[in-house]
């Protein structure tokens, strides 16, 4: 369902490892939750949902290294865009999560990779070029 593709790359190593590894953390949480027979399912995936949320945080520290080590001029653009998305992530409660939100968690998941793609495909793309 979520995955790295060949249009994603941005042509930077360490930044596009990196992406990959947030698609291979969403695709976990959508394992998880299209599966019917694993215990304590929520516990896991509200786990799952916090680190992508913790990788997600970490990987704009990365980026934003990056970008500041070759002085990139668009740098402002992608901060506002970081800091706008890390208010978001940062105010999702994952902590009452349970059977009941299913279609939340589906909600939110849908959110974080589509803000992922297009950012990666918007913003990230611009500074590999
Ligand atoms: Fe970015």
């Amino acid at each position: 369902m979520y995955e790295m593709k060949e249009e994603y790359l941005i042509g930077i190593e360490q930044i596009d490892k990196e992406h990959e590894k947030l698609f291979e953390i969403a695709e976990k949480v959508y394992q998880l939750l299209q599966d019917k027979f694993i215990p304590d399912k929520y516990d896991n995936i509200r786990q799952v949902l916090i680190e992508l949320r913790e990788y997600t945080i970490m990987h704009f520290e990365h980026e934003e290294e990056y970008m500041k080590s070759i002085q990139y001029k668009r740098m402002f653009t992608q901060k506002v865009e970081h800091d706008a998305f890390r208010k978001k992530i940062e105010d999702l409660e994952f902590e009452k999560l349970d059977e009941k939100q299913e279609e939340m968690i589906k909600e939110i998941l849908e959110f974080l990779t589509n803000w992922l793609v297009h950012h990666i495909l918007e913003t990230d793309k611009l500074i590999g070029q």
